[in-house]
């Protein structure tokens, strides 16, 4: 959480700038005070009522003519972080070579507190030579950096360019702010697996990956290595190391030779169970008539993890049908840390949704519910439980 945690918001030209009309409203959703200040610019793309109207706030704008008597110095002593978002090219260059002459890069430069850039621009921008240098430049200077994302850009380019996601940004902040998972180890599965039937059939579920890729980048946007192995074909969140498998069986290969000297591990993916016995090698033909299909168990990736020597916090979650009976026998049975169960037969629940109900329960069968939230505040939440069970 940010409650009452001081972040001034700065907006630079780009298109980019109305992702931090949202990003503004998730900072005070999540408890923060912010001020905003814009360039002139910024104002060409939205508006300073838009923010004000949002945060509360006057907006500033000018070095000059503000009721403020020094309005850079003031808002640099006030913000315990200063966001940047969009950062243009141009921002960044005048701040990299110490320039001064807009309240933005006057208050950057009269600050102390940690700033946080969020860059947007065209590719050919982003990947100029005098860009990268800037940003090397300062990266020296102990500014810090969120994206740029891939993905499409305005005038529909493609490329990397794109501002990073607001709520990615919000997750940097509360790292910047709080830490909790710095120097954390963390891995996540995600996605439902497939189990081959023939070589254009198999056995798999609905789970679409989003419940653990939210998992995953919340955590490495707070400062975690994460590694994320995942059958899904979402593309990845930024900033994890990724493991492709199809199977159950590859993803206990790869969960178990992660998992040891990992600090935290959330099993997300929806394992199959069973899978076919043989998989047959050739397409099965109609004409031969209904196959009778041979199935065996698969793995059991968490069991596997929660019997290690020195195994890591665990996190396991539980996909049920109606009643929490059965993820409440997982929660005391699976040696987990925590159980997260939710009823997939919810609507807004479970499989391919952007939103879940789920009840947290302890292995002492202490349960908390938790209201219908997207998978990106769940996630948040749950890193804030990890973090405070861990470091009580
Ligand atoms: O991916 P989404 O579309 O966002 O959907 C999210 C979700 C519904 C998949 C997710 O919220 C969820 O409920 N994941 C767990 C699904 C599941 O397999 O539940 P389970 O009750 O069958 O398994 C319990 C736990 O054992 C899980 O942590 C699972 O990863 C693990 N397991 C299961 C089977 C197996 N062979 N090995 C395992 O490790």
């Amino acid at each position: 959480m940010l409650r009452d945690r001081r972040i001034l918001l700065a907006v630079t030209g780009g298109v980019a700038a109305y992702k931090a009309v949202y990003l503004a409203r998730r900072l005070l959703e999540r408890g923060a005070e912010i001020e905003v200040i814009m360039t002139e610019a910024a104002r060409r793309f939205v508006g300073e009522q838009t923010f004000a109207a949002i945060s509360g706030r006057p907006v500033s704008t000018d070095l000059f003519g503000s009721s403020r008597v020094s309005p850079h110095t003031e808002l640099a002593g006030w913000a315990e972080v200063i966001v940047v978002a969009p950062a243009t090219a141009a921002t960044m260059a005048r701040l990299a070579a110490g320039l001064s002459e807009d309240l933005v890069t006057a208050t950057l430069l009269a600050s102390e507190a940690p700033v946080l850039l969020a860059p947007a621009m065209h590719t050919e921008m982003w990947q100029h030579p005098a860009t990268q240098r800037n940003v090397e430049r300062l990266k020296a200077d102990g500014h810090q950096f969120i994206g740029p994302a891939e993905g499409s850009l305005a005038g529909g380019d493609e490329g990397p360019g794109r501002m990073i996601e607001p709520d990615e940004i919000v997750a940097a902040v509360e790292a910047i702010l709080t830490g909790p998972l710095k120097g954390w180890r963390v891995l996540v599965s995600a996605g439902g697996t497939r189990e081959p039937i023939d070589p254009v059939r198999y056995i798999g579920n609905r789970s679409s990956g989003k419940m653990g890729y939210a998992i995953a980048s919340v955590a490495a946007a707070r400062g975690a290595d994460v590694l994320l192995v995942t059958s899904s074909t979402l593309p990845p969140p930024a900033g994890v190391e990724l493991f492709r498998v199809e199977t159950a069986e590859e993803m206990a290969a790869q969960v178990w030779n992660l998992a040891p000297g990992v600090d935290v591990a959330v099993l997300t993916a929806a394992v199959a169970d069973f899978r076919p016995a043989k998989e047959i090698d050739s397409k099965l033909r109609r004409r031969d008539g209904v196959p009778e299909l041979v199935l065996e168990s698969t793995p059991d990736i968490l069991a596997g993890v929660a019997a290690l020597d020195d195994r890591p916090f665990l996190v396991g979650f539980a996909a049920e049908t109606g009643s929490l009976d059965g993820a409440r026998r997982k929660a005391m049975e699976k040696g987990v840390d925590l159980l997260v169960a939710n009823d997939v037969s919810e609507p807004g629940s479970g499989f391919g949704t952007e939103t879940n109900r789920v009840t947290i329960i302890r292995p002492d069968g202490a349960s908390d519910e938790w209201p219908l939230l997207d998978k990106r505040q769940v996630a948040d939440r749950l890193w804030d439980l990890v973090a405070q069970i861990r470091q009580s």
